[in-house]
This record gives C-alpha cells, sequence and structure tokens, in this order.
C-alpha cells in the first residue's frame, strides 16, 4: 500500500514535528536515584491509555507525517503485552510515513522481549547503564541487578537490533570514576553510548546542582584516552556525536545545560494517560486521551487536535539548576 501522509505538523518556528516520544507506563523496576524519589504514587491504572488508544493515537500521527516513534517509560517492558503494541506500530511502516521504531529501556526484560521487538520491527533500541560496579549500580538503581541487565544487553545484541544505545547520566562523586569504563565496554561491545546531563525533573532525595557534570568535563575526560573526532551524524535526537577513531562507534552527549538544542527540536511527547506534551521542559499540553474518549473512532477530529496543538509548542526549555525542583513531574511520566 502507498504510504498516506500529509505532512502538517509545523510550530511557530518552523520546526515540523517527525518524532514522537511516547511513554507507555510510568511505572518501573527500578527508581534511579536522578529519576525517582525513594517513594513514588504511580498513575491508578484506569487513567492510562489503553494499548488499542496507543497504537490508534500513533497512527494519528504517523500519518500527519511522523516518521520516528519512540517507547518510553518508565520503564516500557514491564507493560502487559507490550509485544501485542510492537507488533500493532511495527505495522504502520507499510501504511504511514513511519520509518523507524525505537525503544528506550533500562535492560532488565530485554532477555525476555528482544527477539519478540526484532520481530515486530522495533529498530533501535537505547538501554540505560550508568554502573559496571554492581553495588553502585544497585545504589544508583535502588533495586535493579546488574547481571540482569548485562544479560540483556547480550540477548539484545545477539536478537539483531539496527543500532543499540547505551544511555549513561553522570553525577559528580557518584559514577563520575567510571566515564572511560562505560565508554570502552560500549566500544568493547559494538555499541555507541550518550552521556546525559541530569536534568531538574521532578523531586529527587539529592540536590541537582550538587551532582550536576558537565558534557564538556565528560568529553576532556574522553579526549584523554580516545581520539574523538566531532561527527555530523544525527539520528533526529538531541545528542552530538563524536566518532571514536578505528572504531565503528561514536560517542554522544545530550547536554540540555550546556549546549541547548531546542532551535532545532523536531519533536513531541505523550505521556501515560495521553497528555501530549509540546516540550521536555514546559508544561504546554494537550488532553488528547479527553479527544479519543470522547470521539471514539474520529481519526480526524484527533488528528486535528494533534495538528491545533503546534501553536503551542513553545521555543525551548528554560532548565535552571538553581531553582529545585524545576517541573514537579517526573522523567518516568514523561519518558524522557
Ligand atoms: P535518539 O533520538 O534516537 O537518538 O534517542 P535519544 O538519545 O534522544 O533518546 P533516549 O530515550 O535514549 O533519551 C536520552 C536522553 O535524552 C534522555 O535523558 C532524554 O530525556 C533526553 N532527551 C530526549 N529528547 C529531549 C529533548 O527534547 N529535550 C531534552 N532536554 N532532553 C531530551
Ligand atoms: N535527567 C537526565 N536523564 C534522565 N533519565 C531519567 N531521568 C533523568 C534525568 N532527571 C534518563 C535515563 C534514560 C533516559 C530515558 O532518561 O537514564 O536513559
Ligand atoms: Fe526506571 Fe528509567 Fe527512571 Fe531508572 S531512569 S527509574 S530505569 S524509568
Amino acid at each position: 500500500m502507498t504510504p498516506t501522509t500529509q505532512p502538517q505538523l509545523i510550530d511557530r518556528f518552523g520546526r515540523q514535528v517527525t518524532y514522537v516520544r511516547m511513554s507507555i507506563t510510568d511505572r518501573c523496576d527500578f527508581r534511579c536515584v536522578y529519576c525517582m524519589d525513594e517513594e513514588m504514587t504511580f498513575m491508578p491504572r484506569e487513567q492510562l491509555l489503553t494499548l488499542e488508544e496507543i497504537a490508534y493515537l500513533l497512527r494519528a500521527f504517523c500519518e500527519l507525517g511522523v516518521e520516528k516513534v519512540r517507547i518510553t517509560g518508565g520503564e516500557p517492558l514491564v507493560r502487559r503485552n507490550v509485544d501485542w503494541l510492537f507488533q500493532h506500530i511495527g505495522d504502520l511502516k507499510q501504511t504511514t510515513a513511519l520509518k523507524e521504531l525505537n525503544v528506550t529501556t533500562n535492560g532488565s526484560q530485554l532477555t525476555k522481549y528482544s527477539d519478540a521487538m526484532v520481530a515486530a520491527g522495533v529498530d533501535r533500541v537505547n538501554i540505560s547503564l550508568d554502573s559496571l560496579k554492581a553495588d553502585r549500580f544497585r545504589d544508583l538503581t535502588r533495586t535493579g541487578d546488574l547481571a540482569t541487565v548485562l544479560a540483556g544487553i547480550e540477548a539484545a545484541k545477539k536478537a539483531g537490533f539496527k543500532r543499540l544505545k547505551l544511555n549513561a547520566v553522570i553525577m559528580k562523586g557518584r559514577n563520575d570514576d567510571e566515564i572511560i569504563d562505560l565508554a570502552q565496554f560500549a566500544l568493547d561491545n559494538e555499541m555507541d553510548i550518550s552521556y546525559i546531563e541530569e536534568m531538574p525533573l521532578g523531586h529527587v532525595s539529592h540536590e541537582r546542582k550538587e551532582s550536576f557534570y558537565s558534557s564538556d568535563d565528560v568529553l576532556a575526560e574522553l579526549n584523554k584516552v580516545f581520539d574523538l573526532q566531532p561527527s555530523i551524524s544525527k539520528t533526529g535526537g538531541p545528542s552530538r556525536y563524536y566518532q571514536v577513531a578505528n572504531s565503528k562507534n561514536k560517542i554522544g552527549f545530550i547536554s540540555p545545560h550546556s549546549h541547548n538544542f531546542c532551535d532545532t527540536c523536531n519533536r513531541v511527547r505523550v505521556t501515560t494517560e495521553g497528555r501530549l506534551l509540546l516540550c521536555l521542559g514546559q508544561e504546554h499540553s494537550v488532553d488528547l486521551r479527553a479527544v479519543i474518549r470522547s470521539h471514539p473512532g474520529d481519526i480526524d477530529r484527533l488528528k486535528q487536535a494533534i495538528i491545533d496543538s503546534m501553536v503551542i509548542k513553545p521555543k525551548g526549555h528554560d532548565f535552571d539548576l538553581n531553582v529545585q525542583p524545576v517541573l514537579f513531574r517526573h522523567m518516568s511520566v514523561t519518558g524522557g
């Protein structure tokens, strides 16, 4: 079938939205210290979009020209029947503008799901890994088991995704001594890695300002060991990449504090309860669940609501580490 698309998602600043990040659960089997508070209250299940509603919503986006969908959470792979969802979204590549289906995960369920994900058409997977030391991994994730995640990474490698990337949030005094080891691990396993600056989303149990570690400092550390050349490579995400000499792989930096990338923002996100957020760092949003539930099956109305939302997409975030927290919403609700 010929893809039917009407690319119409253009905001007031001329930026075209081609990328949707969809959070399918705010729950997670980990409690990473930069992401969650020790005690978290999760959304009541009836408030969540059903998997059918998520598939329907993503169809609307992809018929409006969205080319890339990333499924996030919380931890997306703890949602029951998530493989059904992958299958349905994967099928949108035949009928819509969708080119890439990606997933961001903590890796704890990859042993179980990798093969089914590849079969359903999941292209790329980003896996969080902030430490290679079992005790520290447990401290940073509060509940996570390093060996399980490493086994998940092995399973993902065998399953044959198009690309695997590691994500490491570097925190001063917590894991900054592992910058080199994490890069080496990624390269040894033929994966890319992105270093992420911690963002002030939601209340957590430490002062964000104290743990801040800039991408420039990470790069300075890496430059002592690796030969890195700035790369023009873009994945459609916010990472700035460097090519590692004599390697197929790249090292990226997601630096919302030190290198703002809002000018070229091409994405929106949908929260677990169907709230379309026009920016990770702002509250501008539209309740798409209300549109879906008040007009079931009326996909044109849903598409119109999405098109109309473009006028409220803000110019950018204004994260400020001096104000704590900037946003009360945790990353696990937004999906990163
Ligand atoms: P690709 O786009 O496929 O390269 O993936 P990604 O690295 O953007 O996605 P991933 O889900 O792995 O997220 C990595 C980090 O980037 C997370 O901490 C996200 O919160 C952050 N991120 C993604 N998009 C944005 C954005 O628009 N603004 C900010 N500030 N951070 C973002
Ligand atoms: N700041 C930066 N990155 C975060 N992540 C979760 N919370 C934060 C935060 N407050 C990262 C996770 C995962 C990605 C989706 O977002 O480590 O890799
Ligand atoms: Fe879970 Fe990811 Fe948040 Fe860690 S960062 S608690 S793995 S959602």
